[in-house]
Formats: C-alpha cells, structure tokens, sequence
C-alpha cells in the first residue's frame, strides 16, 4: 500500500513562524514535524510516501528529506497549485501516484503513539469504501465531530469544528480511502472558508454506509496550533519515540 502525507496549507495557526518555515518543518523533539507521520509509515511496511505541499517549500522539504534513501523509504513530491485550498484539494494531487489502489493519508500535522499496522489490516479485509481513526478529544470545536449511532457502530454524519459536537470524538488526520476519493472530491464544492473540505468528501462516504471507523488508543495531537505544538513536543520526549523505535 502506498501513503500519502498533506502538508501544504498556510500554518496560519503557527505565525509568524510560518511566515517564513513550513509548518511541518517546524521541530517536534529531535526531528522535524513531518518525520514523525514518515516513522509511524514505516513502522506500518509502507515505503512509497508522496508528499504533497506548497510551491515555495517543495525545496526546503527536497534539501531535509531527499527521495528517502536515509530514511529507507521512497519519497515523491507534488506541489498544491491552490495553496490553502483545503485538504481535499490538496488530497487531489494524489490521483496520479495512487490509480486504482488503496491508500493511507496522513495530515502531516498528526502526530500520535499508536502503529498503524492493526487499522491498516481492517481495512485491508474491507472490500471498498473508506476508513477514519477517531479519539476521544475536549476541545472538540476545532475538530471534525462525527455522529455515531445508538450502538456506536457506524458514523452517520462528520461536523466541522461544530458550535453544538454530536459526540465526543473527533475524526483525526489519519484517513484510508479506495481510489474513488477521487470521484468525490472532484463531487464536492468549497466550503463557506473557501476549502475543499475532507469531512465533505468523508460524508459522502458516510451517506453511502461505506465509512468504517476505529478508536485510537494512544495519544493522538494535531500539532497545527501553538499550545498543541509544545505539547507534541512533551509527549515525544516523555515517550522518547526516537526513530530507531519504530
Ligand atoms: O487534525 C484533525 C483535523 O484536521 C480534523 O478533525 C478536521 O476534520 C480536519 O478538517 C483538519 O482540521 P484542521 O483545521 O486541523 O486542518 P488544517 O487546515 O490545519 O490542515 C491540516 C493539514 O492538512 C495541514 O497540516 C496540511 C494539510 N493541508 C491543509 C490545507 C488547508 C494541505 O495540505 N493543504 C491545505 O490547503
């Protein structure tokens, strides 16, 4: 199975040093951000990693991570043309790489102590559809929330960062998909921000009974804000997840 990792977007959240670093080149304990999603690839046996972001980073990401040979992977690179177009856009990009095959996306802001390899092998024996990981989280309003049913075993709708959270999960950066993601990607419209929203294309899913899900059960971060940067930084050195730990 090949992966993809997101990490274009503007880092708004992270000024101002995102004014003039990438987000996921900012450090998180002894390696850039971005290292940590590539680790918890790896440790899963995928090799082939596409990393999409922005035109005026491809480089820095280039000169840091190289086509992967150091780190025993393979690494491709595309570039968002419309930068901050929102993850589903910037999903888009991987069309090419994927065709008609399964896959593994990352937001290269999630960082998070759990393998991937058991919820990679569930939906590996799942026929078609797509997959989301969830974790149980307070500060739902910056999140995707799903909407489970009475037993808990299907999400029936995802809301984004909403006023009112149907539950108290959130849907996290990490996302499996048959390759007609695509198809509902090309189906969805820009949000009220102007995004194209994963939790659209995640909904689509959702409408047609084929979006299966699991918990996390480690810490789980999505690094994208200051306070949530330090504490990535603090899990990762309490849990000295070095790379030779994977
Ligand atoms: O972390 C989990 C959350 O991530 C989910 O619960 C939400 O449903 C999902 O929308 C997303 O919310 P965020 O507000 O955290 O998304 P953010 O705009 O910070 O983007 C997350 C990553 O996606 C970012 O690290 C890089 C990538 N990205 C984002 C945008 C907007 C791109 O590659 N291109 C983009 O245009």
């Amino acid at each position: 199975m090949k992966g993809v990792i997101l990490a274009g977007g503007t880092g708004s959240r992270l000024r101002p040093f995102t004014h003039i670093i990438n987000k996921h080149l900012l450090p998180v304990g002894p390696y850039p951000m971005i290292y940590w999603p590539i680790f918890k690839l790896r440790e899963a046996g995928i090799y082939e990693i596409l990393i999409i972001t922005n035109k005026n980073d491809i480089n820095s990401f280039l000169k840091i991570l190289g086509d992967g040979e150091e780190l025993n992977v393979k690494f491709s690179y595309k570039i968002q043309r419309n930068e901050g177009g929102g993850i589903a856009d910037s999903l888009m990009c991987a069309r090419n790489f994927i065709e008609k095959e399964k896959f593994i996306t990352i937001l290269g802001d999630n960082i998070f102590e759990d393998s991937l390899k058991p919820y990679l092998q569930a939906f590996q024996k799942q026929d078609k559809g797509a997959r989301v990981l969830l974790k149980e989280v307070k500060d739902l309003s910056r999140y995707g929330v799903p909407q489970l049913d009475d037993d808990k075993k299907r999400i029936k709708a995802i809301f984004e960062k909403p006023a009112d959270p149907p539950s108290s999960f959130c849907v996290t950066g990490i996302y499996m998909y048959d390759h007609k993601v695509f198809q509902c990607i090309d189906a969805i419209q820009p949000s009220h921000r102007n995004e194209l929203e994963i939790t659209d294309v995640n909904n689509l899913y959702a409408k047609k009974n084929e979006l299966q899900f699991d918990i996390l059960q480690g810490w789980w971060i999505d690094a994208g804000t200051h306070e949530s940067l330090y504490k990535a930084f603090q899990k990762v050195n309490e849990n000295k997840l070095g790379d030779d730990t994977y």
